[in-house]
């Protein structure tokens, strides 16, 4: 990237004078040593003004104020450059036009796929920087423990070690460029309903356990920029005011230095939170500078909080190249498309690695018509040529760019097979059902709406599409739902289709995606980041108490603790629909020679997958840990996974490390990760319920 002195086009005067009157435009010097250079140089206004954001409509790029979700104004006397924040986690988002839509971060972790995953954060961040913004706010890491949760799109599923490797790559890739990422929102926020006054209450255990994890990760290994924290309370005390969290955990235990930003207006009382660890308070806040200031005259804020706050923007903004490369002033960066064709190749490739088969009767898939047959396309997802179906609502939601529709697509490849295709947009089920009575196989396309600020009511397919699949499928045997849905949709017609697919929010390239996936000439190869139930009623949190919450929804009491997803499942003995990491191949795998070896603490698991098929294909081995007894853990957790692409007849060795923080529990007597003595066993399977290696280690 090139290094810009973009500085001078702020001050009016050359990179030479910037760097003589602002020392700390020197390179040379560590990030630490530039912060505190520049901070001595600041009187309490300056100051002030970098610890909250002023309206967008100030920002020189936004096109009346959309296009960002914050904006600090730049200071020019001391060469402090703006700062411009924006969503998000599935692409640059709050109205930019012209930028990628990428599928949901859901999909993102439907490939199990880290090193596509910083391929597309490194795009997301590109785009991001091209647009003049320089804080991206996202990947969102929490948690999918209630599937209602109207931002289930948003992030990466129901499982700690798999979001946390998200995070990192994606966290990674973002931050390639000069831009910081921030992962969000910290600590917990399961749900929409009540999101801004619900205490979501649960102990210290799960919290370390299930909740946490993806934030360590974050700061440890991903070494992100910024941390965001969430609107809601956690045990009664508001998440931007948590003294424990954000103070004692965040800031001494994980030693994280960078910045910590409220969700917009989740700031009660900006002293309260910068005592508490906050720094930036976000969107905007007169009240949050008049307080402060006058908390400083009165000696309740001590000039070093403050000096501590503006430390921690200063540190990020060096440590990730803010200063030295911030985006390019352009002319109407608003208009300009920067959406590559490389970019959109990412989001093809993330669409196509994402989709999970989950259902495919005596080969339905993929579709193998001969010539001059006929395939009805229905469903509204299928025709729109807008953004409406391919991302989901909220700060999260991305203009469609050039988006290519399923209907399109799917006309464009059946043609190559001369094969010709039909549409009915499902509005009549019965106009549907005759089209797909006249054709040889029915592709039928359904949704789930899913947005920030509300949860969804039910699992149901919305709109009476339930009928609309079982009028289809009663007139055509050979029928195949595609589900455009962001998270776990029940399906009383199963039984009756041929084939199942999911497509999650695809983005950009939905069509060309679900057509090459349908068509065979590319793998469906997702496996599911999150169990789909059988029912409302068979989930983890299905008292209502613990979703929407007791006391109408304003305590949501975490009663199933760190048996999440998955975990819950197991220990109840109860069968999903389709279970955690689930989706089927076009061909066949088998497993076989499990090896363990241990060094001192490290433990090695090695094991040869073989496609035992005729067709390429893509497996996503996964390893899971059976803890001793005494360590009380659920019977299965997450330890280890590979993606790989193997040829007919092809086989391979996976080698995965266990982490040694996988054979641990969190302790709450000792307040320690604690390793129980015993017999731990390894279990390698292509899904949480189909095991099919076992080991074992003692630890
Ligand atoms: C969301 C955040 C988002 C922010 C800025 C809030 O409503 O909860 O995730 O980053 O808006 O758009």
């Amino acid at each position: 990237m090139a290094a810009l002195c973009v500085v001078a086009a702020w001050t009016g005067s050359g990179p030479a004078d910037a760097s003589a009157r602002c020392p700390w435009m020197s390179k040379a010097l560590r990030p630490s040593a530039r912060a505190s250079k520049l901070l001595a140089a600041m009187s309490t206004a300056d100051k002030l003004a970098l610890l909250t954001g002023v309206d967008t409509t100030a920002a020189p790029y936004a096109d009346g104020g959309a296009g960002y979700a914050g904006y600090v104004p730049p200071n020019p006397r001391l060469c402090i450059p703006a700062l411009t924040l924006n969503d998000g986690p599935a692409g640059v988002a709050d109205g930019q036009i012209g930028t990628t839509a990428f599928p949901a971060p859901l999909a993102q972790a439907a490939t199990w796929d880290p090193v596509l995953e910083q391929s597309l954060g490194a795009a997301l961040g590109w785009e991001a920087w091209q647009k003049g913004i320089d804080v991206l706010l996202g990947p969102n890491v929490n948690i999918a423990r209630v599937p209602e949760n109207g931002r289930n799109f948003e992030a990466f599923g129901e499982d700690p070690f798999l979001s946390s490797a998200m995070a990192v790559a994606d966290i990674d890739g973002i931050q390639q460029n000069p831009v910081i990422a921030t992962v969000k929102h910290f600590p917990v926020n399961s749900q929409e309903t009540n999101r801004y006054s619900v205490s979501e209450n649960l102990d210290e255990r799960t919290l370390r356990e299930i909740y946490l994890p993806p934030f360590v990760a974050a700061v440890e290994d991903a070494k992100v920029g910024a941390v965001m924290c969430a609107y809601g309370l956690v045990n009664v005390v508001y998440s931007c005011q948590d003294p424990n969290l954000m103070g004692t955990f965040l800031r001494k235990e994980l030693r994280f230095d960078g910045i910590v930003v409220s969700d917009w207006n989740a700031t009660r009382s900006a002293p309260a939170s910068a005592a508490a660890g906050l720094d930036l308070v976000m969107p905007t806040s007169a009240n949050a500078v008049t307080t402060l200031a006058s908390g400083i005259d009165a000696g309740t804020v001590t000039p070093q909080l403050i000096d501590g706050m503006v430390t921690h923007v200063l540190t990020s903004m060096f440590r990730l190249g803010l200063f030295d490369d911030p985006p390019p002033p352009r002319q109407n960066v608003y208009l300009s498309h920067v959406s590559t064709p490389a970019d959109e190749g990412v989001a093809l490739q993330v669409a196509e690695e994402s989709t999970v088969l989950l259902k495919n009767a005596a080969h339905a898939l993929p579709l193998h018509l001969g010539a001059h047959e006929t395939i009805a396309v229905v469903g509204a997802p299928a025709g729109a040529a807008t953004s409406a179906f391919v991302g989901g609502g909220g700060s999260a939601y991305v203009t469609a760019t050039n988006a290519v529709t399923p209907l399109q697509a799917l006309t464009t490849r059946a043609a190559k097979a001369k094969d010709d295709v039909t549409y009915a947009d499902g509005s009549d089920a019965a106009a549907a059902a005759a089209a797909a009575g006249s054709a040889d196989a029915a592709v039928v396309f359904v949704y789930d709406q899913e947005r920030e600020g509300y949860d969804r009511a039910d699992l149901e397919l919305p709109a009476g599409q339930d009928q609309l699949v079982e009028a289809v499928a009663r007139a055509n045997p050979h029928t195949i739902v595609v589900l455009d849905t962001g998270g776990p949709v029940l399906m009383p017609w199963l039984d009756q289709v041929a084939g199942v697919v999911e497509a999650w929010y695809p983005g950009d390239e939905d069509g060309n995606a679900i057509a090459a996936v349908l068509f065979g000439d590319a793998e469906p190869g997702g496996r599911l980041p999150q169990t789909f139930p059988t029912s409302d009623t068979a989930l983890p949190t299905a008292s209502p108490d613990q979703w929407p919450g007791a006391g109408n929804a304003q305590d949501a009491i975490f009663s199933e603790g760190i048996d999440v997803g998955y975990r819950w499942y197991d220990a109840t003995k109860i069968a999903p629909l389709f279970p955690f990491g689930f989706g089927l191949s076009y061909t066949t795998f088998r497993y076989l020679h499990l090896k363990v070896k241990t060094r001192g603490s490290k433990v090695t698991v090695a094991f040869t997958v073989e496609n035992t098929g005729r067709r390429a294909g893509t497996d996503v081995p996964q390893l899971y840990l059976d803890d001793p007894r005494a360590a009380d853990e659920p019977p299965k957790q997450l330890a280890g996974f590979e993606r790989v692409d193997l040829q007919p007849r092809e086989a391979t060795t996976v080698t995965l490390t266990i982490p040694q923080r996988s054979f641990a529990y969190w302790n709450t007597a000792t307040k320690a990760w604690t390793v129980a003595p015993g017999l731990y066993r390894i279990l390698v399977g292509a899904s949480s319920r189909d095991i099919r290696l076992r080991g074992f280690v003692r630890r």
